[in-house]
């Protein structure tokens, strides 16, 4: 063998080697990654949301949990942006469990924005994640650096796929624990994720089960402080759907901004959904939300370092996947 063939030998090993760590770890996401390809791309994001966030305060938290909902099935990979067509069946938002997903507009608007500038480079993925990082930024949370080079998907996955992964309003601490310990988040990383609920609203849909429970029935474990029950009862009256549907509380009292004031509510005893509730009662993470609720700086440290393992979980990377030319369909 000569020296050419045995440096091809060894340098096709350690590609193998690297794909391989890539693959396990997904990790192969760049802080750099458009520095060439699109070097304006966080400042074209920052300046195409600051006018949509002066004229709605409230499309911060829908972006927010628009990023959570799309890395929650398949990966993020902007398949929650992609249109129901009805000739393939149903797609991702016609899963009732995206009910209250708003402003997925706001990405194409974003995408226009960027292809003027570097035309088929940036995926739609990216610009969600980035998206979502802005709107945490700009309502007043930590400033999160985020790795890119997401791919988008080039299919639409099932509704059923949003059916089975995207966890119910009735989820309690364990199936909470058990989502984002899959995406590699410790205990103290998965209640600060949670601190996501400082932003946007909760319809009444949502929380009737927990305000008007069955006669004998089984109620969740949530303590709720009695006039803030009274004050839910008011806004969310029983009985009438189609009003449960449209009307909606505040996740909290300041839910334009990002703070650590989740986490005083729950402990508290104003959680409006059940997690929100009950990770103050849990011995796991009682703890860990009496502390974010006393140091900010040490929620937005952990938020920050989960909001990267949420937004890195599952990623189409190198060659998988597509730019896609428009958020909304696949072409
Ligand atoms: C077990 C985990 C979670 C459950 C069960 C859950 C459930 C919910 C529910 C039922 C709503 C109300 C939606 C509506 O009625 O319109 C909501 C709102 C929201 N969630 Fe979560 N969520 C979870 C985790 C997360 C995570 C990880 C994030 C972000 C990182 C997040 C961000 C948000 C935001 C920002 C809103 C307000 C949306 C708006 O104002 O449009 N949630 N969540
Ligand atoms: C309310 O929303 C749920 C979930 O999307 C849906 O199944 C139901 O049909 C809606 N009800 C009314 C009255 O609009």
């Amino acid at each position: 063998m000569n020296n050419m063939d045995m440096r091809t030998i060894v340098a096709m090993v350690l590609m193998f080697v690297v794909l391989r760590i890539n693959g396990v770890e997904g990790g192969a996401l760049q802080y750099n990654f458009y520095e060439k390809s699109c070097p304006q791309l966080e400042d074209i994001v920052r300046a195409g949301l600051q006018p949509i966030f002066l004229t709605d305060p409230t499309s911060p938290a829908a972006l927010l949990r628009l990023m959570f909902h799309d890395c929650q099935v398949q990966g993020c990979d902007a398949s929650i942006l992609v249109d129901p067509v009805e000739a393939d069946g149903l797609s991702e938002m016609t899963s009732a469990k995206n009910f209250g997903i708003r402003k997925r507009e706001l990405i194409s608007i974003l995408k226009s924005m960027v292809e003027a500038a570097c035309p088929e480079q940036v995926s739609c993925a990216d610009i969600l994640v980035l998206a979502a990082r802005e709107a945490v930024a700009r309502s007043g949370g930590p400033q999160i650096k985020v790795p890119l080079g997401r791919r988008d998907s080039s299919t639409a996955p099932s509704y059923e796929l949003a059916d089975t992964l995207i966890p119910p309003a009735t989820t309690g601490v364990d199936d909470m624990l058990h989502i984002f310990a899959r995406k590699g988040m410790t205990i103290e990383e998965s209640v600060a994720i949670m601190g996501a609920h400082t932003l946007g609203v909760t319809h009444c849909l949502n929380i009737v089960n927990r305000l008007y429970k069955p006669e004998g029935g089984e109620g969740d474990q949530g303590l709720m402080e009695p006039r803030f029950e009274a004050f839910l009862r008011l806004n969310c009256p029983k009985g009438c759907l189609a009003a449960s549907n449209a009307s909606f509380v505040l996740n909290d009292p300041t839910a334009l901004m990002f703070d650590n004031r989740y986490y005083m509510n729950a402990m508290g005893g104003r959680g409006v959904l059940r997690i929100d509730a009950e990770i103050v009662l849990d011995p796991r993470t009682a703890q860990i939300v009496e502390h974010f609720a006393a140091d900010q700086d040490d929620f937005f440290h952990a938020f920050s370092t989960a909001f990267l393992k949420l937004s890195a979980s599952g990623v189409l990377i190198g060659d998988q996947g597509v730019v896609r030319n428009k958020c909304n369909v696949i072409d």
